[in-house]
């Protein structure tokens, strides 16, 4: 897919599709091309078929002069962020459902920067091609070649270039999630998540993988960790990516995601209903996965180290069972009342060794309560930190991307409920089950800014559109950046 921009005169470019943003009163530019196009577009405003109205979406095939389909996106009303990417989505579906092999998008009317527009129009392009692959019969490839991006002038163009490469990245690196996220887990084990880890860094000057495996874990007392993957035939890795793009004397941001490959529950087994979805459980893994591969594609000059504990969660003679007590790696102990919160169990040793990077900030991601489905449902994911700059620089990342997130309390009162009778404290609490879910967390992360993402409700979608959506790669890059051009 290639991606471009053109300053070029609008009535002298050719292409298969053109993607107008536009209102009821039509702008000069727009004026222009409804000429070129012999008035389809006043027409459709006339008949009412297009009122131009925020977000909505018009497809007309067969039109005349330099485009023989015109996608028009309205923009009248409100237009927030978060609109005008459903907007911008919603065209780019339009797109890529039409045999057009070359696409403009006259779209400055959309409002907002050229390079936030140009992010935003390259990324869903990008995800609006992703198709699953591995499993079932080939996908027919889309026709769509060439996005070009019209504007006005010579320094809207530049940054529209940059807003494009960045954007094509982000939706490549979420395209990367949502592939390991869709593929079952017969196929999708800690094995074969470190295998594409070593594959991910093969031949890539900034980015070496190693992997902890279940002897060293040993050695380095993760016992917590270990405890998950005790009943699972399939061993247990702990997967390191870390990716140099400045000196090493810069500290990084550590990445931690889980990456249950399927979560059974264990002995505390789950119902038989909708459990197949428990092959997302690894979606917080696959989302660091996601960045590494964005961080590779746009060379940012920081540091990121992505870690990726990756178990399967099984019953099984020799596994884990409610009132076990083990030792995590910290030296805290911890008492499994239910195996089935079991990510913590993982995440705790990962965030211990995090601390071995010397970290500037470490923020863990993962697919680690229902109860934040309760909370937030499948919109927003749920944001902890114990650091307020970091939870409202990751807030505004979110916004900036249409990623969104929303802080909920890391407070005592809730803290109080994880207290255990035979250990230092249990591995659940009582109500708040998203809130006690990251104070146990929290109990690992107290000498480094943290933030912890509950993206249970939005690593993906369940129905007739199952598939992993690829979030928090926006709000995670999104955040990544913004470090790199403040600092
Ligand atoms: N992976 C699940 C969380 C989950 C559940 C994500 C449903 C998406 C949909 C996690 O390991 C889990 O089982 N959590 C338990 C915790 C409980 C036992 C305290 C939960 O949320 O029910
Ligand atoms: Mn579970
Ligand atoms: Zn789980």
């Amino acid at each position: 897919m290639e991606f471009t921009a053109s300053t070029a005169n609008l009535l002298k470019i050719k292409a298969d599709c053109l993607v107008l943003a536009t209102g009821k009163e039509l702008s000069d530019t727009a004026k222009s091309l409804d000429e070129n196009l012999g008035g389809t577009v006043s027409r459709l405003i006339k008949s009412g078929d297009f009122t131009g109205k925020a977000a909505e979406s018009c497809v007309v095939q067969g039109a005349q002069g330099n485009f023989p389909r015109i996608v028009l996106l309205g923009i009248d009303g409100a237009l927030s962020a978060q609109k005008i990417i459903a907007t911008v989505a919603a065209g780019a579906k339009s797109v890529l459902s039409t045999p057009s092999a070359k696409v403009l998008w006259v779209a400055d009317a959309l409002g907002n920067d050229a390079e936030w527009r140009a992010a935003i129009i390259a990324r869903n392009t990008v995800t609006g091609a992703y198709q699953y692959k591995g499993t079932g019969k080939k996908p027919t490839p889309k026709k769509l070649k060439s996005t070009v991006v019209w504007c006005p002038t010579k320094s809207a163009a530049n940054a529209t270039k940059i807003g494009l490469n960045y954007g094509s990245a982000v939706g490549s690196g979420m395209n990367t999630a949502r592939q390991l996220g869709n593929l079952p887990a017969n196929i999708c084990t800690p094995n074969y998540l470190a295998s594409e880890a070593k594959k991910l860094a093969k031949g890539q000057a900034k980015l070496t993988t190693s992997i902890v495996k279940e002897a060293e874990m040993k050695a380095l007392k993760m016992g917590s960790l270990l405890s998950v993957s005790a009943g699972s035939v399939e061993p247990g890795n702990l997967i390191v990516m870390n990716y140099k793009g400045t000196n090493s004397k810069t500290k990084p941001i550590v990445l931690v995601g889980k990456a249950v490959t399927f979560d059974t529950g264990g002995i505390s087994l789950k119902p038989g209903r909708g459990m197949d979805e428990m092959k997302f459980d690894m979606c917080g893994g696959a989302s660091v996965f996601g960045v590494m591969s964005t961080l590779l594609e746009t060379e940012l000059p920081i540091n990121v180290i992505g870690i990726v504990p990756a178990v399967e969660n099984m019953p099984a003679g020799n596994a884990t069972k409610p009132g076990d007590v083990v030792t995590s790696m910290s030296g805290q102990t911890i008492e499994i009342l239910n195996t089935d919160a079991e990510g913590r169990l993982i995440l705790c040793d990962a965030l211990t060794y995090a601390g071995r990077f010397k970290p500037d900030t470490v923020i863990d991601i993962a697919t680690l309560t229902g109860a934040v489905i309760g909370a937030l449902g499948k919109v927003t994911s749920g944001l902890l930190s114990n650091d307020d700059n970091l939870a409202n620089d990751l807030l505004n990342s979110g916004t900036k991307s249409g990623d969104r997130a929303w802080r909920l309390p890391l407070w005592e009162e809730y803290d109080k409920q994880i207290k255990s009778n035979f250990a230092d404290m249990a591995n659940i609490g009582g109500e708040a089950g998203t809130i006690t879910a990251a104070c146990f967390l929290s109990r690992f992360t107290k000498s480094y800014k943290w933030a912890h993402l509950d993206i249970a409700g939005t690593a993906w979608m369940s129905g007739p559109q199952k598939g992993a959506t690829g979030r928090p790669v926006p709000m995670l890059m999104e955040y990544i950046r913004s470090k790199v051009v403040s600092d």
